[in-house]
């Protein structure tokens, strides 16, 4: 049960005990962190558990890590000169160890599970959950189950949830309709539930908001970019961030943006329609699969960080995200397609003056692009050449004409 029995809202981890902590426990946790970094011990090699001063206290032995988060923060170069931003950089969260963000979060959750004595896990998903869930509760050794839209979820993140032998489910329906179920299962089942409607997911998700400012030595940037699918990520971000403002290790909060495919955008519509009050519930249709969701979980969540960090909830169609995706792939960053709506996003956010030149922007790259290449097959301006004669002649020939071209 993760909601409030009273206003059934979602419920969030706080940590009261922060207010009254000595002087300079906040100074000093940036010190233990650090030396952390080059211990052999797996809870200190994680990027979630080596900030575990600000998690929810999980005993040693029910710690589930495989070295997750510890995401490189990579400087784009050509997105950066074609915008006129030079300050710009992609955290790459399809580094993870299942390529996807979702393993900080899944790491926090089973360890919490673990701790409470559960055997089962289970989550709905548009894939990437479900591979990082299988994943997780193989190396607990668990069992996961997890619920899929038949037909809905790349081939990459199938096969994942396949491999670390999960339970796969296929519903005809879709994330929304598995997400519903769900709900009803948990409630006759005894398995724990790993969908981001369970606080701790958000716990470790919060993470890369400190694990980027080490990266940037501690100068907060003046925007962070997120897609937005179930709104777990962007709500998370945000809570890392606010809670490092609340220790007084930053100053002042980023900018959070959050972008949505416009066949998938609930959150963009809610904040247009009715300033964030109310859901607008949509039927989601995207190609970024991964983000086709109607009826996101946290969406309270998210409208809170919007408007506490004075972020922009932008949409952008499927053109923008495979030209944008195409662009970060001929830099040498391969991410999927829901993680491209980012720069897609940007490219909106600064061509109506949202983002100026002289600001540092992070663009969250959430899924790995090895999750789905079969989206490649619809790509433009891709060049796959042949099948042609194998000789040196024909080869040459080809080349000249290509060279000629660049
Ligand atoms: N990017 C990728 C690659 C994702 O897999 C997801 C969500 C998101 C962005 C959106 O994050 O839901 O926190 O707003 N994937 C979920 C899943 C829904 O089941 O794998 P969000």
């Amino acid at each position: 049960m993760f909601r409030c029995t009273q206003c059934s809202e979602l419920v969030e981890v706080v940590y009261p005990e922060w207010t009254g902590a000595p002087a300079g426990f906040a100074l000093r946790l940036k010190e233990i962190w650090q030396e952390r970094r080059g211990s052999p011990l797996p809870e200190n090699a994680s990027g979630v558990w080596r900030f575990r001063e600000l998690l929810p206290q999980v005993e040693r032995g029910n710690i589930v890590t495989m070295g997750e988060g510890n995401t490189p923060l990579i400087q784009l170069k050509k997105a950066a000169r074609s915008l006129k931003l030079p300050n710009l950089f992609a955290k790459h969260q399809g580094m993870n160890p299942t390529g996807s963000f979702k393993d900080t979060g899944i790491s926090a959750a089973i360890s919490m599970a673990k701790a409470e004595g559960f055997s089962w896990v289970c989550c709905a998903s548009t894939g990437n959950t479900s591979a990082s869930v299988a994943a997780y509760a193989a190396r607990a050794e668990m069992q996961s189950m997890v619920l899929l839209p038949a037909g809905q979820v790349a081939a990459g993140k199938l096969a994942q949830a396949l491999e670390y032998d999960a339970h796969v489910l296929q519903l005809r329906t879709d994330f929304d309709g598995c997400l519903r179920v769900l709900d009803e299962v948990v409630r006759r089942f005894p398995a724990y539930l790993m969908n981001s409607l369970n606080p701790y997911r958000l716990e470790g998700q919060k993470t890369v908001a400190f694990e980027l400012m080490e990266q940037l030595d501690w100068k907060v940037p003046d925007h962070v970019i997120v897609p937005g699918g179930n709104l777990a990520n962007g709500s998370a971000l945000g809570k890392g961030f606010m809670e490092l403002r609340e220790l007084g290790l930053i100053k002042n909060l980023p900018r959070i943006s959050i972008i949505q495919a416009a066949g998938a955008n609930p959150l963009v519509r809610t904040m247009r329609e009715n300033n964030g009050e109310e859901l607008v519930r949509v039927n989601a249709e995207t190609r970024a699969t991964a983000i086709r969701i109607g009826n996101p979980a946290s969406w309270r969540k998210a409208v809170s960080v919007l408007k506490n960090t004075s972020g922009a909830c932008e949409e952008v169609s499927e053109n923008e995200i495979a030209q944008a995706k195409a662009e970060l792939g001929a830099e040498g960053i391969g991410c999927e397609p829901a993680s491209a709506a980012t720069l897609a996003g940007l490219k909106k956010l600064a061509s109506a003056g949202f983002v100026t030149s002289a600001e540092t922007v992070v663009l969250v790259l959430t899924g790995h692009m090895l999750k789905d290449v079969d989206y490649m097959k619809q790509a433009p301006g891709q060049s796959l050449l042949g099948p042609m004669e194998p000789d040196s002649d024909t080869v040459i020939k080809t080349l000249e004409q290509i060279y000629a071209r660049h």
